[in-house]
């Protein structure tokens, strides 16, 4: 096999009560990309579609993290890459780890996977520092591993997969408005209160136990972020009327999607699913902001290939 084509998802990063360390997969949205072994060494991006993105390996995550693998690779090949981007960057539903991700698993799976998922996050997580400045795993685990993820730790990285309840769905509303996840993190308080992380480790830790046990109500009473939303939702706006739409319309948690400004919901079962797409678009809809979509089931398979 010289060449695959493949499909990126994109990922909801934090789920309201984790910050930089849950996430999970989305379904119906991603970046596809191909990769192609070549006689010429070294990482060419040879063709960048659907945003203004940087086509210089060295500028573009992609080609970042693709050499991050090649580093340590001892070939006298090289590889090709082409991304037909539709996430938009900024849109805080991990678009730059689409990219970083897309790239290292389609090197991985030409070359026989000589790597497992661990180690191919290590690789992405150069091409997502580039984006973001700063080393994180939470939008790239779950793209590389599918379903819920908990990065333990950044260095050393550890990865744990946490089930996905079979009828659970996002609702994901992207506004058409550009925050830098490098400003958005650059607001954030660097000390919290004692109370507050209280409050969220116990979030966290519900959350995951609800996870586990498919308990819908827990997940509900466990989606709640003391600590990140009263300020980046500042930033977002509508944020307020839209969260109370979504959880009026059956919404079991909303929240900041990443960095923001997409806002996801969990819901129990695509119907609710479905009403909260409905309840969310009539909030934007009689605003001045342009908007995106979707309803998503969980992608419990992350990264895959599509020939
Ligand atoms: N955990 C990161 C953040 C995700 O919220 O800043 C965005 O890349």
């Amino acid at each position: 096999m010289n060449e695959i084509r493949i499909f990126s998802p994109a990922t909801v990063a934090n789920v309201a009560c984790g910050f930089d360390v849950l996430g999970f997969c989305l379904d119906s949205i991603g970046d596809e990309m191909v990769i192609r072994k070549t006689d010429k060494k070294g990482i060419h991006m040879v063709h960048v579609e659907g945003f203004d993105l940087p086509n210089e390996t060295e500028l573009n995550v992609a080609g970042v993290s693709a050499l991050a693998m090649y580093e340590v690779l001892n070939v006298d090949f090289g590889f090709e890459i082409e991304i037909y981007k539709n996430i938009k960057p900024g849109s805080g539903i991990g678009s730059s780890a689409a990219s970083a991700v897309g790239s290292v698993f389609g090197m991985n799976e030409l070359l026989g996977r000589p790597f497992n998922k661990t180690q191919l996050t290590e690789f992405a997580i150069k091409g997502e520092a580039l984006a973001s400045k700063c080393e994180h795993a939470d939008n790239l685990a779950p793209a590389l591993f599918g379903g819920f993820t908990l990065v333990k730790s950044v260095s050393p990285l550890q990865i744990l997969e946490i089930p996905t309840p079979a009828d659970l769905y996002a609702t994901i509303i992207h506004p058409q408005i550009e925050i830098k996840t490098s400003e958005s993190r650059a607001i954030l308080p660097k000390e919290v209160a004692l109370s507050d992380a209280i409050t969220q480790w116990a979030n966290v830790g519900s959350l995951v136990h609800a996870l586990h046990t498919c308990n819908y109500d827990l997940i509900k009473n466990a989606l709640h972020d003391v600590i990140i939303e009263p300020h980046r939702s500042k930033l977002i706006p509508y944020f307020n009327s839209s969260k109370a739409a979504a959880l009026n319309a059956g919404a079991l948690g909303c929240g900041i999607s990443g960095s923001g400004p997409s806002i996801f919901s969990l819901c129990k079962g695509l119907e609710t699913a479905k009403r909260v797409k409905e309840a969310l678009s009539e909030v934007y809809s009689k605003t001045e902001i342009d908007f995106e979509i979707y309803v998503s089931k969980i992608n419990t398979e992350g990264v895959k290939i599509l020939n």
